[in-house]
C-alpha cells in the first residue's frame, strides 16, 4: 500500500491534492502539535473538511501530546487509521480502545530511537505499527536504515500469526529506498516529498507501489 503524505502537498488547494492520488491506497494526514514535535500543521476541523472532499482513506498520524484526548474524536470523524505516538502516552492501551470504540483503527508509532521490544506484548491491541525511519516533524528528510530491523521483528511476528497488524513506515521512502524497506517486510509506505514534490503526484503513487512490488 501507498500513503501520501499531504505534508508536503500545497495546503491551500487540499481537496485537490487528495484528487491528484485517487487510486493511492491511505491518504496520511500528519497532524503535529507543535509540542511533541517542533512542527505544527493542522488538526481536527481541517480533516473534517477535507474527509467531504475524498473518498480515499485517512491514515491520521498523530505527532501530539496528551494523544488520548484527540484520537478518538479522529475515528469519530470518519478516519481509517488513527496512529498515536507510544512516547506521547502513559497508556497506549487505553487510547487504542478508544480508537477502535469510536469505529476507527488504531495505529502505534515509534520514533527512529524508541525501541519496540517494550511494545511488542501491546501490539496486539493495535491494528497498525508505524515505524518512523526519520525523526518526526518535517517532510524531506533523510530515510535511516537501521530502523528496518524493528520492522523484520514485527514482520515474523505477523507472520507466524502471532499478530495482526499493518507494518507502515514513514519517513525517506523515495525510488531509491522504498526496495529496502520492501524486502524488510513493510506492507505500507508513506510518501511525501517522493509523491508531492513531482509534476505528476499520481504517477509517482504508481511507480512507487511498482518499485514495492517488484
Ligand atoms: C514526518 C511525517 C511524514 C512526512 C514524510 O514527521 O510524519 O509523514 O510527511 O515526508 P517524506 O516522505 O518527505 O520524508
Ligand atoms: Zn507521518
Amino acid at each position: 500500500m501507498i500513503a501520501p503524505s499531504i505534508l508536503s502537498a500545497d495546503f491551500a488547494n487540499l481537496a485537490a491534492e487528495a484528487a491528484a492520488v485517487e487510486g493511492c491506497d491511505w491518504l496520511h494526514v500528519d497532524v503535529m502539535d507543535g509540542h511533541f514535535v517542533p512542527n505544527l500543521t493542522l488538526g481536527l476541523p481541517i480533516v473534517q473538511s477535507l474527509l467531504k472532499a475524498t473518498d480515499i482513506p485517512f491514515d491520521c498520524h498523530l505527532m501530539i501530546d496528551d494523544p488520548g484526548r484527540w484520537a478518538p474524536s479522529y475515528a469519530e470523524a470518519g478516519a481509517y487509521n488513527v496512529t498515536i505516538h507510544a512516547e506521547a502516552t502513559d497508556d497506549p492501551i487505553a487510547v487504542a480502545r478508544d480508537i477502535r470504540a469510536a469505529g476507527g483503527r488504531a495505529g502505534l508509532s515509534v520514533k527512529p530511537n524508541t525501541p519496540i521490544e517494550p511494545y511488542l506484548e501491546i501490539l496486539r491491541e493495535f491494528d497498525t505499527l508505524l515505524v518512523m525511519s526519520v525523526e518526526p516533524g518535517f517532510g524531506g528528510q533523510s530515510f535511516i536504515p537501521g530502523v528496518l530491523e524493528k520492522a523484520r521483528i514485527v514482520r515474523n511476528l505477523v507472520d507466524s500469526g502471532e499478530l495482526h497488524l499493518v507494518v507502515e513506515i514513514d519517513g525517506g521512502i523515495n525510488d531509491d529506498t522504498i526496495e529496502q524497506a520492501a524486502a524488510a517486510g513493510i506492507d505500507c509506505f508513506v510518501a511525501g516529498s517522493a509523491v508531492y514534490n513531482t509534476a505528476d503526484p499520481g504517477a509517482a503513487v504508481r511507480k512507487l507501489r511498482n518499485l514495492a512490488t517488484a
